[in-house]
């Protein structure tokens, strides 16, 4: 199993460029089912979750050409095989992305329920509650979906709750239903106003992406289009609390600061100083960070994937902050693995006080989620001496390259097998 060794204490100095989002290119890709013709997908970032994605929709019958440099091209002429097995969802919650593309264009889907995973219970509810008000008739056997839809059609589905896929889903499933589809208490997450671009260059009819009430308009088929991946806004969030955390002065291309508006902010709070244009964002930071609270939220709020980042901040910052976590039952995993390396949490309920020390200490410890990952590699920045981090494929899932862009910062940091 690979690790990654960090030495720890350095600022971090120069210049990175930002991956394309995982949690748009899901979807994305998805979006690929919905038609005969070839969908083309750049700046798609090289990362273990689109492998497990496109081997996915090879099983069902896409044709996949892998073009370098992020450029996929997608043709799902002719789909075979309507199955997501258990294998692939439990590696990867998002494989139920498939599910409203695959009944929307081929009238039937079999997927494996994910069940629970490390950060909580992330049930799939909201996603058969709306296909199923949308006709479909979904069944649970054997621990998979069983879901069959001559024809979906149009309908008002309010969501109980704030779901990112779910409402990506039903926005895909509703594109090709008969009639109109009204989404309300929906996501605004950017990566849906990403999604509903897409579709819209393929040809479907789409108002409010970005806003809690999405409306689709059913057309009988969708034709291909070109599209690129929006900035992942947490991998430069992650950068960005690096350097916050570690000193100095880094420059991020290729992103785009009004996707992290709440992230920004905290970060100013803590004492950075952010410039930003259109396609860059610059931070600067010289004194010790000042202690943040955090509270996580859909979005334009605080994001949960930002968590685990600020809390391995707060643990060297001046004072104590208060962050707590409303998205995720289980997402606070990162704490045990932060007090071996000395610092000062408490846990009360989904909240974590934590108190901010010197410096942390550098310890052997493991990634048990993909930005809890992430939290621990910032850890190792700041902490003195080596810090030793095992189980890094859930980095791998997320992260395109993260010890080599931290390199070009100056950060000691290396992958052994
Ligand atoms: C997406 C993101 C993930 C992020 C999360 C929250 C992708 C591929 N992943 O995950 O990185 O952490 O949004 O911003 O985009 N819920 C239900 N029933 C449902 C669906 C969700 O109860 O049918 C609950 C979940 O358990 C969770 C909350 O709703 O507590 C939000 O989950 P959701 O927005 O669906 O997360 P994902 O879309 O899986």
């Amino acid at each position: 199993m690979q690790k990654l060794i960090i030495q720890g204490g350095l600022p971090l100095h120069g210049e990175v460029s930002i991956s394309g989002a995982k949690n748009a290119a899901l979807p994305l890709l998805c979006a690929a089912l919905l038609t005969g013709e070839s969908l083309t997908i750049n700046n798609v970032p090289a990362l273990q979750d689109i492998t497990t994605m496109l081997s996915l929709l090879k099983q069902m019958g896409t044709r996949v050409t892998e073009h370098g440099n992020g450029e996929i091209v997608l043709s799902a002429a002719a789909l075979t095989h309507l199955v997501a097995p258990y294998e692939m969802v439990k590696t990867m919650r998002a494989a139920i992305l498939v599910l409203g593309p695959l009944l929307a264009r081929a009238g039937e889907a079999e997927i494996s329920l994910p069940g629970g995973c490390a950060i909580g219970l992330r049930p799939v509810d909201q996603h058969i509650k709306g296909l199923q008000a949308m006709g479909a008739e979904i069944a649970i056997r054997h621990g998979y979906i069983h879901a069959v839809a001559k024809k979906l059609h149009g309908a008002r589905i309010v969501f109980d709750i704030v779901t990112v896929t779910g409402t990506e889903n039903l926005m895909m499933a509703a594109t090709l239903a008969e009639g109109t589809t009204i989404l309300e208490n929906a996501a605004r997450e950017p990566e849906i106003i990403d999604l509903a671009h897409c579709l819209s260059a393929m040809g479907a009819k789409i108002h409010g992406a970005g806003t809690d009430i999405i409306t689709v308009e059913g057309v009988s088929s969708l034709h291909g289009a070109e599209h690129t991946v929006m900035p992942d806004r947490i991998e430069t969030g992650t950068f960005l609390v690096a350097a916050t955390a570690a000193g100095g002065e880094i420059h991020l291309k290729n992103t785009d600061a009004h996707l992290l508006d709440a992230v920004l902010d905290k970060l100013t709070e803590a004492g950075a100083r952010i410039d930003s244009a259109a396609n860059w964002i610059n931070l600067t930071m010289q004194t010790k960070p000042k202690a943040v609270n955090i509270r996580t939220a859909p979005y334009p709020a605080f994001p949960t994937d930002m968590q685990a980042q600020f809390m391995s901040l707060n643990c060297i910052a001046d004072g104590t902050a208060i962050m707590t976590e409303t998205i995720f039952e289980n997402r606070l995993m990162h704490v045990q693995e932060l007090k071996r390396m000395n610092a000062n949490i408490e846990v009360e309920g989904n909240a974590a006080i934590v108190t901010g020390i010197t410096q942390l200490d550098s310890a052997n410890v493991m990634a048990t989620d993909l930005r809890a990952s992430a939290s621990l590699v910032i850890a190792g920045l700041v902490a003195q001496g080596e810090t030793v981090i095992d189980r890094i494929y859930h980095l791998d899932r997320g992260y395109e390259n993260i010890e080599g862009k931290l390199s070009a910062l100056g950060a000691q940091i290396r992958r052994i097998q």
